[in-house]
């Protein structure tokens, strides 16, 4: 159902989800948030009339005090001197838009309501159509913009960012870094007056990348204090910024870092922004829950239980040859593994990373009778097949480089620096683009593969067309989504995990394609349980893979036994990436009860909301999932670090019906704890307590060693009378 709200005198009030958006829509300006966040339940006009009025601060006496709040896009033609909006020119003229005459119209659409307005910059020639809307399945947010040139003179774009306002509450931030195998680190500071700015210019988001930046109330934790949050939905260059101005505003701002000359529109021709998200919650659990819910509402949405991953990484890296691989296949389908994954190595040359890569033919030195004799007993030991791939990229030293170098990224001065010895193949060209999907595709329907492991390892710098020179970033990233989307319709059923060196390709962009992320290619339990907490905020844990590695850490050297490691793999997407070949019987034996542990609990994992307890001692972790219906949970408490304090004290369980009853025991999947391991009484045989007195009083955390952890399995049951 549409609605038009021309007359403008009422903001427009979207509800969904447990969220409310309420939008000043009045005087032809641009939509302008006056709440976003917890839902105020039913507003009449009258009330939404107030709401505005209260809303307004007192006007200064300065000509440039920007009228509060600030629109969706900022334009410092209407006295806004922060972080521009839209910045761009035709030939130096017409760079400052005054986007107004705004027509507004709602639509009730399935997926939850949606604000579509319209505004005109009648001097410039330019058109700005806005989408708002509020997910009903999850109450997130999310808007974008298309602006378009109406003008035959060229217009260009050099950057569009779009703000989300929040509250003056909003007093501290929390964003994220990192780097190879040490991905998503968490760092706050206070939201001062300023620019916050995190930008990703690798062409992809990046190791380092912070995927969400996040204001909340001070001192705001997992279960505790309000807190919004920004991502933006797209695997190129992009911005994400907190500002707060001495006037009082504070937003969250995204969009695309463009390069020069990247987006110049000719007449009628429109650049559309990627979607902008936003999420709020009571804590970091319930901000996290609404991009789960969202993931989790569409139609592409991974619904078969996930199957358990062998890879081959780790276990034998580019040593590859018929008989060891099958044997590791007869070994991991012996544990419980449902798919075998064979990663880098099996293609034309591919003997190291110094070469092949491009030359996507299965290499007849290696495999003489091609992969179909791995592929045919992958099978009979009833398990799915996995390539690896690494589509944009090349090695100088292939057949395809030799061949065509003029479909390799050139700025100018060549094709650049190499990074693991490599380039990046330009998907711009539609002869590379076909070529690409021809091989991958053939391969796909030859040997029935089921899933790609899609790789991205170097980052794009100079990444010029050639042969004109222009920056092809954006098109790149178009293209990558292009060929994930046409080889999932060329091969239905077919799944991608996205892994860009680990987490450097995590955003809501290509989870509209790929099946699972890859968060690290660090194994270490002890790195994993923080990296795989924080990748977590937005993505869930059925779309996480989560491998057991070897018992010494191949990046960290660290040494963890199978317990903890298998404990840390167990909420994912469950893989293993060690090599059986060598491990003892006693070790497969303990590694197949934890795999058949998982399957007997993956619709619990892989649906239920993920919960964290904030604990006041950094040694200690607990974390969980809870099924939707609450009838059960999973949590695990961990110790990371020495505790300053001995026993460790009290955990309270999140997350359970505080008026139903609960069981809660220790279970040890793998191996009993030692005989005469000092435990608390209730571990012995368990406890029965209300949800309500395990969330506020709990129960004594188990005694453990660093990276050591215990798992508890609570199950609703009815009251004792
Ligand atoms: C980087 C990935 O992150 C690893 O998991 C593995 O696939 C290697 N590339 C293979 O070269």
């Amino acid at each position: 159902m549409k609605e038009n709200v021309n007359d403008g005198s009422t903001p427009i009030h979207l509800r969904a989800g447990g969220t409310s958006l309420v939008i000043a829509v009045d005087g032809g300006r641009l939509p302008r948030i006056l709440h976003w966040g917890p839902d105020l339940g039913a507003l009449g006009d009258d009330a939404l009339a107030d709401l505005h009025r209260a809303a307004l601060p007192a006007v200064g006496d300065s000509a440039v005090t920007y009228p509060q709040p600030v629109p969706v896009l900022p334009q410092l033609a209407e006295g806004w001197l922060g972080r521009p909006g839209l910045v761009g020119d035709a030939d130096g003229r017409r760079w400052a838009p005054k986007f107004r005459d705004a027509t507004h119209e709602v639509d009730h659409a399935d997926d939850g309501p949606v604000l579509r307005s319209t505004a005109l910059d009648p001097e410039y020639g330019l058109a700005a159509d806005f989408e708002i809307q509020v997910l009903a399945a999850s109450g997130l947010v999310r808007q974008r913009v298309a602006v378009r040139n109406d003008t035959a003179a060229p217009y260009r774009i050099d950057s569009l960012e779009l703000a989300l306002p929040v509250p003056s509450d909003a007093s501290e931030i929390l964003d994220l870094t990192g780097r190879w195998a040490l991905e998503r680190v968490p760092q706050r500071r206070p939201f001062h007056v300023g620019e916050w700015v995190r930008a990703s210019r690798g062409g992809k988001p990046g190791l380092e990348h912070t995927m969400l930046l996040v204001a909340g109330e001070a001192g705001f934790g997992f279960r505790h204090g309000l807190v919004w949050a920004t991502h933006l939905a797209w695997s190129g260059n992009q911005v994400l910024a907190a500002e707060r101005t001495p006037a009082g505003t504070r937003h969250l701002t995204a969009g695309e870092v463009l390069l020069p000359g990247e987006v110049v529109l000719g007449q009628g021709e429109s650049y559309r922004s990627p979607w902008q998200y936003g999420s709020w919650g009571a804590g970091l659990d319930d901000l996290a829950s609404r991009f789960h819910r969202h993931l989790r509402s569409r139609p592409q949405h991974p619904r078969s239980p996930r199957p358990v991953v062998l890879n081959t990484w780790e276990a034998v890296y580019f040593h590859h040859d018929l008989d060891t691989l099958t044997a590791l296949a007869e070994r991991g389908a012996e544990a419980g593994a449902e798919r075998f994954v064979l990663d880098d190595g099996w293609f034309q040359g591919r003997r190291d990373d110094t070469s092949s890569l491009g030359d996507w033919t299965v290499d007849p030195a290696i495999w003489p009778g091609g992969l179909e004799p791995l592929v045919a007993r992958v099978r009979e030991l009833g398990m799915d097949f996995g390539l690896w791939f690494e589509p944009e990229m090349v090695n100088l030293d292939s057949d395809l480089a030799r061949e065509h170098p003029e479909w390799i990224f050139d700025g100018g001065h060549g094709p650049g620096l190499a990074s693991r010895h490599q380039h990046v193949l330009d998907l711009g060209h539609p002869d590379a683009y076909t070529h690409l999907f021809d091989r991958i595709s053939g391969l796909v329907g030859s040997l029935g593969i089921d899933y790609i492991k899609w790789d991205h390892n170097r980052y794009l710098l100079d990444a010029g067309h050639t042969p004109d020179g222009r920056p092809g970033v954006r098109r790149q990233v178009e293209q990558a989504y292009r060929l994930m989307a046409e080889l999932k319709a060329a091969h239905p059923g077919l799944e991608i995990e996205s892994c860009a060196s680990g987490g450097g390709r995590v955003d809501l962009g290509v989870l509209e394609f790929a099946d699972r992320v890859w968060p690290s290619d660090c194994n270490d339990p002890h790195e994993r349980l923080e990296i795989q907490r924080w990748t977590g905020l937005l993505v869930p844990p059925e779309m996480q893979g989560t491998h057991i590695g070897a018992e010494e850490s191949h990046t960290t050297h660290r040494t963890h036994p199978l317990d903890y490691r298998a404990e840390k793999a167990l909420w994912g997407h469950l893989g293993i990436e060690v090599n059986l070949l060598t491990a003892d019987d006693e070790t497969h034996a303990a590694l197949a009860r934890w795999i058949a542990f998982h399957k007997e609990h993956r619709a619990l994992l892989h649906s239920g909301d993920v919960v964290h307890a904030d604990l006041a001692d950094a040694a200690f972790r607990l974390e969980g999932v809870v099924a939707r219906d609450r009838g059960e949970a999973l949590y695990a408490f961990s110790v990371v670090e020495r505790p300053s304090t001995w026993p460790p004290g009290r955990i309270r369980l999140p997350g359970l019906d505080d008026e139903r009853h609960y069981t809660v025991e220790a279970v040890h999947p793998g191996s009993a704890p030692a005989a005469g391991a000092v435990l608390p009484p209730w571990q012995r045989d368990g406890v029965t307590l209300p949800g309500r007195a395990l969330r506020l009083v709990g129960i004594e955390a188990p005694s453990l060693d660093v990276d050591r952890s215990v798992l508890l399995r609570v199950v609703s049951v009815p009251a004792a009378s």
